[in-house]
């Protein structure tokens, strides 16, 4: 009778402890992990959001960048994380296609995370530098065709947005080019200003600026129609490439085992942030906006990454290229 008695005192005292964290969470920092370079398309949501949450919080939340393998570098960190709310992950569909392309993951996609809610979802755009010969989609395509030992495509790793978008593009055209790897298409960017990169498939959260102001040269958005903020960009139909309709989602995830209630303030606090009206503005200005409420959800997460990896699994396994 004692042990159950001793047994049930250290149960309560457990529950008693967690519910005390939740109803003082968050009583210090907490960490977002950006799984790419700072700079990139990931990082530039990551740090709007981040705003908007420390207001709500009332405490400091922090972006940590921790780039490589296509972001499973990141997401493994936070996979081996404290699940006390702390330490979160903010990450896109390549949380999705990596739980395929990586047969030795560090972590168990499925049962490694819990979730928070939806962000936003990106379309992409076709961009180049600037004085690369082509000058609309259709050129592209034959000088890609005609160069493809030589032309390079920048992304930022296997399982990274830009991979995926740069693979359709390839297969799209029924041809292989050189690409180069990085821990983000922030510093990719940089080449590509440089010219020393010759052409990468990209967010619109990292590509509007540089297309608005003329440094990189831009022959298509994946989008159906065309984006407001790049209007004279036409879409990737119009230049006669069809099924290219590629956007990039993104979720705010915790380690599996954070308290319920935990998770469910950090769902508010994004619900939140969302609706901050600088995070709407920035979104708009780079052709995005937030995901609505109602995805910024534990249950929209799930169900997205879980449908996510059930679509991607088998384009992957027929394409037959792995990470490792
Ligand atoms: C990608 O998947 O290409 C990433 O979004 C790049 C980045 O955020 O740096």
């Amino acid at each position: 009778m004692k042990k159950l008695v001793a047994v049930l005192a250290a149960g309560l005292s457990f529950a008693a402890v967690a519910s005390v964290q939740a109803q003082t969470f968050p009583d210090r920092n907490i960490t977002v992990v950006v799984p790419f370079a700072a700079g990139g398309p990931t990082d530039t949501v990551t740090r709007l959001v981040a705003e908007a949450m420390s207001k709500d919080l009332g405490q400091q939340v922090i972006v940590e960048n921790v780039g490589g393998a296509g972001g499973t570098l990141g997401a493994g960190r936070v996979a081996d994380a404290d699940p006390d709310g702390y330490t979160l992950l903010l990450h896109h569909i390549g949380m999705a296609t990596s739980a395929t392309l990586y047969r030795k993951l560090s972590y168990d996609t499925l049962n490694a995370f819990d979730y928070i809610g939806l962000v936003t979802e990106v379309p992409m755009t076709l961009v180049a530098r600037k004085d690369l010969e082509p000058t609309d989609l259709k050129s592209l395509v034959e000088y890609a065709k005609a160069n493809k030992d030589t032309v390079t495509v920048a992304n930022a790793g296997i399982g990274a947005a830009s991979h995926l978008c740069g693979m359709m593009f390839m297969s799209a055209i029924d041809t292989s080019l050189v690409t180069v790897p990085y821990k983000g298409t922030g510093p990719a960017m940089t080449d590509l200003l440089g010219g020393q990169v010759d052409i990468m498939c990209d967010q619109t959260t990292n590509t509007t600026k540089q297309i608005q102001g003329g440094t990189i040269k831009a022959y298509a958005v994946t989008t159906p129609e065309r984006l407001k903020v790049l209007p004279d960009v036409p879409t990737a139909a119009e230049g006669g490439l069809n099924n290219f309709d590629v956007s990039i989602w993104h979720g705010l995830y915790a380690p599996k085992g954070t308290p319920a209630d935990v998770v469910d303030r950090l769902s508010k606090s994004l619900q939140v942030a969302l609706a901050d009206k600088n995070v709407i503005d920035r979104f708009a200005e780079l052709g995005t906006i937030p995901s609505p409420a109602a995805d910024a959800t534990p249950a929209a997460l799930k169900a997205k990454l879980e449908g996510e990896i059930a679509r991607w699994k088998p384009v992957i396994e027929a394409a037959g290229q792995y990470a490792d």
